[in-house]
């Protein structure tokens, strides 16, 4: 896990040779749908073990067999929402609950309309209560313009005051990430990788196409 230094709070996952091979994959246009399916529920459930990595742990005793030793307990992984924007974010949340096994799962609908506004419409929302405990997970695999997540965001502080709120996202474009720290500083961004730029029909580049299409075959 990396610290990007252009914001507080930002994090990829660019060191790990197996969370980049994966993303590789999920790249090449030549991959079908199973295996972009299958490489997004990877991910959701190696970043989610990276995740774990910034969760308060407790030291308990615990008895082997054999003898008294000292274990641990990652307190916070029992405390997780995980908020699946659809329809992308499906199979990454697949991936994620296998580390969260715990999780209240919230579902959220969000379409984005066409270029330059790409205004967003929020269809469905079926958000838990946030407890001062959580961890909030907002999954959504692609950070492009913001826009969805800021919308989404905004609509999760009705829920609840959560201890963190967390985006999970696969590849996010610069501009969107300013988008969402300006408008929510303490929201803490994960990510495979921050490529280089949106065009401008709101795609990132390199990127890797369309994820919701790519992962269900349908546009
Ligand atoms: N959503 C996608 O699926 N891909 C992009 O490149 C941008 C938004």
């Amino acid at each position: 896990m990396k610290a990007d230094e252009r914001w507080s709070g930002v994090y990829s996952f660019e060191d790990s040779p197996f969370i980049m091979e994966v993303l590789t994959e999920l790249r090449d246009k030549n991959t079908d749908s199973i295996a972009f399916r299958k490489g997004l529920v990877k991910l959701g459930r190696y970043m989610g073990y990276e995740l774990t990595k910034t969760m308060d742990i407790e030291e308990v005793d615990v008895k082997t067999p054999l003898e008294k030793t000292k274990g641990v307990i990652v307190r916070d992984r029992r405390n997780v929402v995980i908020i699946t924007v659809l329809r992308a974010a499906i199979p990454l949340m697949e991936g994620l609950i296998k580390v969260f096994e715990h999780a209240r799962v919230g579902i959220v609908s969000a379409s984005r309309g066409k270029a330059p506004k790409f205004e967003i419409e929020m269809n469905y929302i079926k958000i838990p209560d946030l407890r001062p405990e959580d961890t909030v997970i907002v999954a959504d695999p692609m950070i492009a313009t913001g826009s969805t997540l800021i919308k989404v965001l905004g609509e999760i502080e009705k829920y609840g005051k959560p201890k963190r709120k967390i985006v999970l996202g696969v590849l996010a474009a610069p501009e969107g990430i300013s988008r969402i720290k300006e408008q929510f500083p303490e929201v803490e961004i994960f990510v495979a990788k921050v490529d280089r730029e949106l065009n401008e029909k709101g795609y990132i580049l390199p990127g890797l196409g369309d994820a919701g299409d790519r992962a269900f075959g349908a546009p």
